[in-house]
């Protein structure tokens, strides 16, 4: 799939852009802070219905002004869909595809497909453990409306259960009450960790390949689902802590607990890793991901690169632009350099300035 056109208004620092992509290499040059990164915002924020740089809507609304407007049209086969999205100060965003508000983000996955490299990946290995769920929900949903649904339903029934829990703290015979809670935990509960399962066995198998020739073949990467309870045990994990969960009010227990493991050569990338070797993990789970939304889907994800050329050496930047040579690209750099210029044929390139986009030339 590909972006035919994006305009904006007032997202962040963006303004009167208007612009027709190219089905290939996409580069947008200028200097720091003048609102590259804030473009490729707009495309994920379109494709996921959120940022991946605030969860707060409202940042993205231009600081002087009260609401912006963001339009995309993007193209799979003989398809064309409009995606149109518009946030006030204050309010709840709203998003519409083809003209037809949705109601949860469920609705928009799949319409625009993306997989983003950004300066924040780093943070999929070295953060806490709530990022790398956070991954994982957000490629399952781009793949899956049954994900995001049960997605929704476990994180509705969770809050339920953990607003029982402390009302059981003052109401002790409320506590018989609570298996109702219990059993759609687990039914979502269950569907969520097999969903991962799966995710991250194939994001394993495809990843390692993807890292050992980035590394010349000598780094072995391993990605291993660490779930806190299993699709077998979640049961009676939830009734054998059901004391302590009364005792502090919350569900000890359960997907919303687990984690991923990277390790390179059975090291732990997050403990041991230098910050390169961090770096060409998530690259190579990012390549992967490409991969796995194109078997599940039928389709090439959109793929944003956010300046992620300075952090890599030549061979690195060569390999990665090889891998995704077949899909449209949205680069963003500080200067057109050298390398874009060797190695990039065919791109459209804009030059950045200040929230304004001018359309250079083609390369
Ligand atoms: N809500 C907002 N309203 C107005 N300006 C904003 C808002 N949010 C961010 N900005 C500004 O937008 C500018 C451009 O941000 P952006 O992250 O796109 O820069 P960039 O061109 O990618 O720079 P760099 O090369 O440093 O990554 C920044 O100066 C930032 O302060
Ligand atoms: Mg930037």
């Amino acid at each position: 799939m590909y972006i035919e056109s994006i305009s904006a208004e007032g997202f962040r620092n963006l303004y009167g852009i208007d612009l027709k992509l190219n089905k290939g290499i996409n580069i947008f040059y200028g200097n720091n802070a003048q609102g590259k990164t804030n473009i490729l915002e707009t495309v994920y924020v379109c494709g996921t219905g959120r940022s991946h740089r605030t969860r707060i809507d409202s940042r993205l609304v231009n600081f002087n002004g009260s609401e912006c407007h963001v339009r995309i049209f993007c193209v799979k086969g003989s398809r064309k869909d409009r995606i149109d999205l518009h946030i006030k100060k204050d309010e709840r965003k709203g998003i519409a595809v083809n003209g037809i508000p949705i109601k949860k983000s469920s609705e928009l996955f799949g319409t625009l497909l993306t997989v983003i490299f950004s300066p924040e990946d780093l943070g999929l290995v070295k953060d806490g453990p709530s990022e790398r769920r956070r991954f994982m929900d957000m490629e399952l949903c781009q793949m899956s409306n049954v994900y995001c649904y049960d997605l929704q339903q476990y994180y509705k029934v969770l809050k339920q259960r953990n607003s029982l829990l402390k009302n059981i703290q003052k109401n002790p015979s409320l506590k018989e009450t609570i298996f109702v809670w219990d059993n759609q935990l687990e039914e979502y509960g269950k569907r969520l960790i097999s969903a991962r399962r799966n995710f991250i066995s194939k994001l394993n198998d495809i990843s390692a390949i993807k890292h050992k020739k980035i590394t010349g073949e000598g780094e072995i990467l391993k990605i291993e689902y660490k779930p806190d309870c299993k699709e077998d045990n979640f049961h009676s994990k939830l009734l054998s802590s059901i004391e302590r969960d009364i005792m502090y009010g919350t569900t000890s227990q359960g997907p919303h607990k687990d984690d991923i493991i990277f390790t390179v050569n059975d090291c732990d990338v997050k403990l041991f890793g230098s910050q390169g070797q961090q770096r060409t993990v998530s690259l190579s789970t990012r390549l992967a991901e490409i991969d796995i939304i194109e078997n599940e889907t039928g389709e090439k994800p959109v793929v944003l690169l956010d300046d992620v050329f300075s952090e890599l050496d030549e061979s690195r930047q060569k390999f990665l632009l090889e891998s995704i040579k077949d899909t449209q690209i949205i680069l963003t750099c500080t200067g057109v350099e050298d390398v874009v210029k060797k190695y990039i044929k065919n791109a459209s390139i804009f030059y950045v300035e200040n929230g304004k986009v001018i359309k250079k030339t083609c390369v």
